[in-house]
C-alpha cells in the first residue's frame, strides 16, 4: 500500500559539503547539503539569504566546495549550527587558497573544489549559486589508480527526512555495464 506523504522531498541522501568563501576579507565556512550537479563541470548551491556566507560569494564571485569525511562529522555539524556573524569558523581548520586566490579551502577535507560564480538565481528565500569548477584537489591517500576513491574518502551523507548523517555502504555494480547483462538475458517483458 502506498502512503501519500504530500509534497515531501525525498531526494536524499545528499553529500554533506562545507562551502567556503571569503567574507569581509577572511575565510568563512557553511555546511551545505543542498548541492546540485548542473553538468559535469557546473554545480549549484541552494543557500538561504539569511546566511553570512552569501555576501562573500557575491562579493568575490568565488567559493569552494569541500567534502569532509565521517571523521569530521562534529566540525561539519558545528559549521551548520553557528554563523560566521558571531563565530570564527576559519580557526577550526587549516585554510589554504588555490588558483582563484579568494576561495578558502579546508586542508583536512579529502576533496576541495574551487569554483567561479557564473550565475545567481534569485529565489524568494534562497540564493541559488551556480559555479563552474575551476580546480579540484584531493589528498593522494584518498585516491586509487589516479581516481578519487570514495570508499577511502568516506563522505558524510545527509538525509533531511530523519535529519541524520549516514555513511557510504558497499559498491553495488559497474555503471553503464551491469544493465547490458539484463538485455542479454532477455528478461525484458
Ligand atoms: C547538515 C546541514 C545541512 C545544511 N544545508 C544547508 C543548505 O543546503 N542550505 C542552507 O541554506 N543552509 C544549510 N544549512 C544551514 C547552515 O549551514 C547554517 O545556518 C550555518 O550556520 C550558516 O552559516 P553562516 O551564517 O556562517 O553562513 C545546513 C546545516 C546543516 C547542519
Amino acid at each position: 500500500m502506498k502512503i501519500s506523504l504530500g509534497a515531501k522531498n525525498c531526494l536524499y541522501p545528499m553529500p554533506t559539503t562545507i562551502v567556503g568563501a571569503n567574507v569581509n576579507g577572511g575565510p568563512n565556512y557553511i555546511t551545505i547539503a543542498h548541492v546540485g550537479i548542473m553538468d559535469l563541470g557546473t554545480i549549484s548551491l541552494g543557500m538561504n539569504k539569511i546566511h553570512h556566507t552569501n555576501a562573500g560569494i557575491k562579493e568575490n564571485r568565488t567559493f569552494s566546495v569541500n567534502i569532509p569525511s565521517v571523521a569530521m562529522v562534529k566540525e561539519t555539524d558545528y559549521c551548520g549550527l553557528v554563523s560566521g556573524k558571531s563565530v570564527d569558523k576559519a580557526s577550526l581548520f587549516s585554510n589554504f587558497y588555490g588558483r582563484l586566490e579568494t576561495a578558502p579551502m579546508i586542508k583536512e577535507c579529502p576533496i576541495n573544489m574551487e569554483c567561479k560564480l557564473i550565475q545567481t538565481v534569485d529565489f524568494p528565500r534562497h540564493d541559488i549559486f551556480i559555479g563552474e569548477i575551476m580546480e579540484t584537489y584531493c589528498e593522494d591517500k584518498y585516491m586509487t589508480d589516479n581516481v578519487v576513491d570514495f570508499a577511502k574518502v568516506q563522505p558524510i551523507l545527509f538525509i533531511m527526512n530523519d535529519t541524520g548523517y549516514w555513511q557510504l555502504g558497499k559498491r553495488l555494480a559497474q555503471a553503464w555495464n551491469i544493465g547490458k547483462n539484463y538485455k542479454k538475458t532477455g528478461l525484458n517483458p
